[in-house]
């Protein structure tokens, strides 16, 4: 079959780890029988360069008549002081709200072979990590009112009942899937919002007896995944407490550059990109670990185009090349093959097999 997908590249490392995902891509198109088509569109700095702002009418365009899409990442000191509304982030943010993808997952799964990068202990570790954090994506003080004065500045942060439920039926969902268990992570304690939050997801928690929830703050849910992280299934949480805690959470995989994520709508085109930003510190460098971005093409695969033997043949390639040895320098270890983007993509190729 024919898939259309929208490359967004982005900025920094945003080119160098979206064209290992495509490599990536047209091998699984080959050894499957499937043809992807691609069609360049331009967010954040790339598109300030462009079209003078961050995300374009001509790129919204391309994003909606894609079947997916998927994006690099955005951002960089050389836009760091164009005015705050016009700023790389927020053409992320603008492309998410347009698309109404108010559902990002991110899926922090230890690949075993990487239990040695990461910085918890093998005791911590057990057999494995596996946690779904479910991040509500389109609301919240992301999106809230704000002003702005040299002598006051104010963010807001408002939810209303509808974007908790639907975000929350969206991890009841996930959590049926898996381990039937979610934690609700807010800060009842301090935040009306939060109040509306946990007794909203307690209401919904009467339709699906077969889900364990419990509800944690947030400050305790950071401790929490550093000293037990395997006491987590599915993680449910607000816009920022998701970002936060997900690149907390990256570090049970092993680094950053492992994690990749979905952001969903209710049947529209959704939008693929890793978890982790630009890395400026080291773009253009060819060490940047281009996996979170090709297990994002993998989670395209299963979640956009239903090709979940093609996704297995992504994550089972990326395990092999693991086990082999190869390495990009954030998650190599002494005695490992450091390998660039451009070989780490080479060498997962090289291992999808129908
Ligand atoms: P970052 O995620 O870009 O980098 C944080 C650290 O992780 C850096 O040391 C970086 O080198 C490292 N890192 C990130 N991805 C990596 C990879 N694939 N391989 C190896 N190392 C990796 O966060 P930051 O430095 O705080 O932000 C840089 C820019 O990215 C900012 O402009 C920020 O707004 C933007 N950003 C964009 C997104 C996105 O597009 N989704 C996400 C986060 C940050
Ligand atoms: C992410 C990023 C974005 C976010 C920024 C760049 C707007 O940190 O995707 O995690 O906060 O959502
Ligand atoms: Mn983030």
């Amino acid at each position: 079959m024919n898939y259309k997908i929208a490359l967004l590249k982005g900025d920094g490392i945003g080119p160098e780890i979206v064209d290992e995902a495509v490599k990536v891509l047209d091998k699984i198109g080959e050894k499957f029988g499937h043809k992807f088509e691609y069609t360049q569109g331009y967010l954040g700095g790339e598109s300030i360069d462009k079209y003078g702002i961050p995300y374009s009418k001509e790129t919204a365009k391309i994003c909606k008549e894609s079947d997916s899409i998927l994006l690099g990442s955005v951002g960089g000191p050389k836009w760091d002081n164009v005015e705050p509304d016009k700023r790389p982030e927020k053409g992320l943010l603008a492309i998410r709200k347009d698309l109404g993808v108010y559902t990002n997952l991110r899926p922090a799964v230890l690949f075993k072979q990487l239990k040695s990068a990461s910085p918890l202990k093998d005791e911590i570790i057990g057999e494995g990590l596996d946690v779904m954090i479910v991040r509500e994506l389109t609301g919240g003080i992301y999106f809230g009112p704000r002003e702005y004065s040299d002598e006051k500045a104010v963010d807001t942060l408002p939810y209303t009942k509808g974007e908790i439920e639907r975000i929350a039926k969206k991890a009841f969902e996930i959590a049926k899937l898996r381990g039937k268990k979610i934690t609700s992570v807010d800060k009842h304690n301090v935040l009306d919002t939060s109040k509306l939050w946990r007794k909203t997801v307690n209401e919904l928690a009467k339709n699906y007896p077969e889900v364990e929830v419990s509800h944690m703050y947030v400050d305790n849910a950071a401790m929490q995944l550093i000293a037990n992280p395997r006491q987590f299934d599915v993680i449910l949480t607000d816009n920022m407490f998701g970002d936060i805690l997900s690149d907390e959470a990256s570090m049970l995989t092993g680094s950053l550059g492992m994690l990749p994520s979905a952001s969903l709508g209710d049947g529209k085109v959704g939008l693929y990109e890793p978890s982790h930003g630009s890395a400026p510190d080291i773009a253009g460098q060819n060490i940047a670990n281009p996996i979170a971005t090709i297990l994002s093409a993998a989670m395209m695969l299963r979640y956009a185009f239903n090709l979940t033997k093609e996704a297995d043949a992504i994550e089972k390639a990326i395990a092999e090349v693991l086990e082999d040895g190869f390495r990009t320098a954030d998650i190599y270890t002494d005695g490992l093959k450091k390998v660039g983007t451009k070989e780490m993509g080479n060498e997962i190729v090289k291992r999808i097999q129908f």
